[in-house]
């Protein structure tokens, strides 16, 4: 834990992508607690394009913030306000940090500028028992695919990440293929249930490589020759088991190599985070490879809606980890901020 602070209620920010959400967030005795939170969804917008425009987001973000803000807040006022800094979309972050910046001067509150991937990570601390520390987390998002080990509060080790698409980008690029709709990663994993797992055959990427490291796109160009060859078409059987069978080879290197980690550092916490952390089949292999082999740990599996981009896990790292920041108006947007 952070040393003691007097911040005990944010109002949180998110606007990195293409969800616009804000939340009331709240450190009580040691545990975060969600009063409130509010996400408009940009989804329908971004359906046209099959894809995120970020200008397009950006303004979209615009047109809804203020009044989520005035809905969450109301006539109360928090201890101070958590902002997404990166990574993200560049136009889109400028839209939460230029907004939180306007409001912690107004308000004459201490701004605390969030890391996004590290939020995504904190999102299971959010309405739950801490997990003990160190804990193990893979993070499986449309950006990002990292093993981390967080040995305390601030203080992170890299293990292994992807080497070239992440895990949602990959589904996202195999649902493009099958002219499946935006956002790919739900609509890959629907057909998915419905597929005949076996029928397809793909390699799951560096399962064999002794590290923690992740690749994806090699399997995305073997999907992608399948569905030309076989002329698969949207909505068919074929599409189905195309769907099983991409997302069976995702899931089984995203969990060994997961579980490999978790026995080599021993922790007592694994943590799964992310977008991708909604993925049916990643949780469930993920909780019965970890029962069956990893007795000691307990696994944390952030509830759905923690999952997907949120401000809540915003306001849980701010509370949790953060310091405010010197100057608010030295605070800028950093779409390339890694952990
Ligand atoms: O964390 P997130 O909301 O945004 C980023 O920070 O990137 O993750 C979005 C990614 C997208 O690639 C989306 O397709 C994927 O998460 N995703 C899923 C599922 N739900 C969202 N991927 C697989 N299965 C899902 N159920
Ligand atoms: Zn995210």
């Amino acid at each position: 834990m952070k040393k003691k602070s007097n911040i005990h209620h944010v109002l949180a920010i998110e606007t990195s992508c293409d969800e616009t959400s804000v939340a009331w967030v709240s450190l009580l005795r040691g545990r975060i607690h969600l009063r409130e939170q509010l996400v408009a969804s940009q989804i329908p917008i971004h359906q046209k394009t099959r894809g995120v425009v970020p200008e397009v987001a950006a303004r979209e973000h615009v047109a809804v913030l203020p009044t989520l803000v005035e809905r969450v807040v109301g006539h109360a006022r928090p201890d101070a306000i958590a902002v997404t800094v990166g990574p993200g979309l560049m136009p889109a972050l400028m839209v939460g940090v230029e907004t939180a910046k306007a409001l912690a001067w107004a308000w004459g509150l201490p701004l605390l500028p969030v890391n996004h991937m590290e939020a995504h990570l904190l999102s299971n601390w959010i309405d739950a028992k801490p997990p003990k520390l160190p804990a193990l987390c893979l993070i499986v998002s449309g950006g990002h695919t990292e093993l981390i080990l967080l040995q305390a509060f601030g203080k992170m080790q890299k293990l292994g990440q992807t080497r070239d698409d992440a895990a949602g980008e990959a589904f996202d690029k195999v649902a493009a293929m099958l002219e499946l709709p935006y956002p790919g990663g739900p609509s890959v994993s629907r057909m998915a249930e419905h597929g005949n797992v076996g029928a397809i055959q793909f390699t799951s990427p560096m399962l064999k490589k002794d590290n923690f490291d992740f690749s994806f796109s090699g399997l995305k160009t073997e999907v992608l020759y399948y569905v030309q060859k076989h002329k698969v078409k949207a909505g068919s059987q074929a599409c189905r088991d195309v769907c099983s069978a991409f997302q069976a080879a995702a899931v089984a290197v995203l969990v060994d190599k997961t579980i490999r980690a978790a026995k080599k550092f021993q922790v007592p916490s694994l943590l799964l985070a992310g977008g991708v952390a909604a993925n049916r089949r990643l949780r469930e292999h993920l909780a019965a490879r970890a029962k069956e082999e990893l007795p000691e740990t307990t696994l944390f599996l952030p509830d759905l809606r923690y999952c997907t981009d949120n401000a809540a896990m915003i306001g849980a790292a701010a509370l949790l980890t953060v310091t405010p920041a010197k100057s608010i108006f030295e605070v800028a947007a950093n779409p390339n901020w890694e952990l």
